[in-house]
């Protein structure tokens, strides 16, 4: 299976800032967010991030899956496309298969990337990088010991300030 993160950072390699207002993402961060989720048709994302997205900013509600981590019981999800799920990261890519799928995409956040990318399961990542810098913010990965080398497929203006790059992962 192919795992893809799809990720907005500051310029400085935060994906959040201190206040947790996600002013300063741009519209095309919010496009091709989308258009990923629904050319995929299967997306892994953590609670917290499914907190702020859900119920009116969840790519699609049918014909697809969207796998929520939580160790938490009795969520209700917001729609049929949402799985809140325990599983570890290989569990969660072996369930995906089984029902058919051979990508999926990782839209957050921290935790739950870092999860994926300890256990060496990341293929490519799109990093979206906005024009500003946090002196305070969570970074893309923390609490784990790995160190990656990339390559770079693609970048790309998004705007007159937006730059997306796109790195497979060497393995
Ligand atoms: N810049 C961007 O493009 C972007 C995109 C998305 C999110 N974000 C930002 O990212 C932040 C959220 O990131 P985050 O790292 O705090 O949270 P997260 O990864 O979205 O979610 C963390 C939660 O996921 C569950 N979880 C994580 N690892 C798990 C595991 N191995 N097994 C079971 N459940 C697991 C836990 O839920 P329970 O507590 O329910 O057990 C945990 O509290 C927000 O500030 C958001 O604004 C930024």
């Amino acid at each position: 299976m192919k795992i893809t993160i799809y990720i907005a950072t500051s310029a400085n390699g935060s994906i959040s800032n201190s206040r947790n207002v996600p002013d300063w993402l741009s519209d095309e961060y919010g496009s091709g967010m989308m258009e990923i989720c629904n050319r995929y048709r299967a997306v892994i994302m953590g609670r917290t991030t499914y907190d702020i997205i859900a119920p009116d900013y969840l790519p699609f509600s049918t014909d697809g899956i969207m796998k929520v981590m939580s160790r938490q019981k009795d969520l209700k999800a917001a729609n049929a496309a949402v799985h809140f799920t325990s599983e570890a990261p290989r569990e969660i890519v072996s369930s995906l298969e089984l029902h058919g799928y051979s990508q999926a995409v990782i839209i957050g956040g921290t935790q739950t990337m870092s999860a994926f990318f300890q256990e060496g399961l990341v293929d490519d990542i799109y990093l979206v990088v906005e024009p500003v810098f946090f002196g305070r913010g969570l970074p893309l990965f923390e609490q784990v010991e790995f160190e990656s080398k990339l390559n770079l497929l693609e970048f790309k203006k998004l705007n007159s300030n937006t730059t997306l790059l796109h790195y497979e992962v060497r393995k």
